[in-house]
């Protein structure tokens, strides 16, 4: 699928040149040629999408069998639109591991997978920590706005569930986002460590019991891949 949107050519200093060069010395006017030349290229969502995902994750692909299922599900259940079907209620996943097992990798492979098929996607991505931290109420910041961008994105993935340490305030926080999306059935790419056992006490029963109604769950396992990958 291609995106409205367009990009300059790329005309190559000295490649034109010389090019200009030899069109010059055949009599042909170089400038009458250039004008032939397509005005722009598309640039596909894949590419547009690119720009926004973290550099370590711009090429990943999801490999596991349930993350892949799931973004055909996902893919399957989009409403018809002009640039491509869009993306709809659906379920969410929860990504859960110990660390450096690839779950962020595979959340990441799971929303290029759906911009590849061509779903039209807006899309949020923030870890729990960061989270935290951009809605810490400040002065100027309006924090119930952006609150409200991540609640009610059509595809958000939220990264490392559970790992950052928790108050009354960030339960609340996390309830709030978690209920919305489970009340509208958006949905929500989500990644832990914790053990499944372990989600209730570190979240809270209310958290918890909507995750177990509203994900479908992969559980990564196998070694560290940062400590036994070669350095990139
Ligand atoms: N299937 C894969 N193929 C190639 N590289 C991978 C794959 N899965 C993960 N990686 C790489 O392994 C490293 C760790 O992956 P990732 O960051 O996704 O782990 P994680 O489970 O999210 O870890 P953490 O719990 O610490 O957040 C990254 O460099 C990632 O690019
Ligand atoms: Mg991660």
């Amino acid at each position: 699928m291609t995106a409205a949107l367009t990009r300059e050519p790329r005309r190559v200093g000295a490649i034109a040149d010389r090019l200009d060069g030899i069109l010059a010395g055949r009599g042909i006017d170089p400038s009458t040629v250039a004008a032939e030349e397509p005005q722009a290229e598309p640039v596909t969502a894949l590419e547009l999408a690119d720009a926004r995902i973290p550099a370590r994750y711009r090429r990943a692909l999801a490999d596991y069998p349930q993350v892949i299922a799931w973004a055909d599900e996902i893919a399957r259940a989009g409403r018809p639109g002009p640039g491509g079907p869009g993306i709809a209620e659906g379920p969410s996943l929860l990504i859960a591991g110990p660390t450096g097992t690839g779950k962020t990798y595979q959340a990441y492979g799971a929303v290029r997978t759906l911009l590849g098929r061509g779903v039209r996607l807006r899309w949020e991505a923030t870890t729990s920590a960061d989270l935290h931290a951009r809605l810490r109420p400040r002065a100027g910041h309006d924090a119930e706005r952006d609150l409200q961008t991540l609640v009610r994105c059509p595809l958000l993935l939220l990264d490392d569930l559970g790992a950052a340490k928790t108050s009354e305030w960030t339960e609340e926080l996390t309830y709030r986002l978690i209920n919305h999306r489970y009340e509208h059935t958006l949905p929500t790419l989500i990644t832990t460590n914790l053990p499944t056992a372990e989600l209730r006490t570190a979240l809270g029963d209310r958290v918890a019991s909507r995750l177990a109604e509203m994900t479908e769950r992969v559980i990564l396992t196998g070694p560290d891949r940062r400590r036994t990958a070669p350095a990139a």
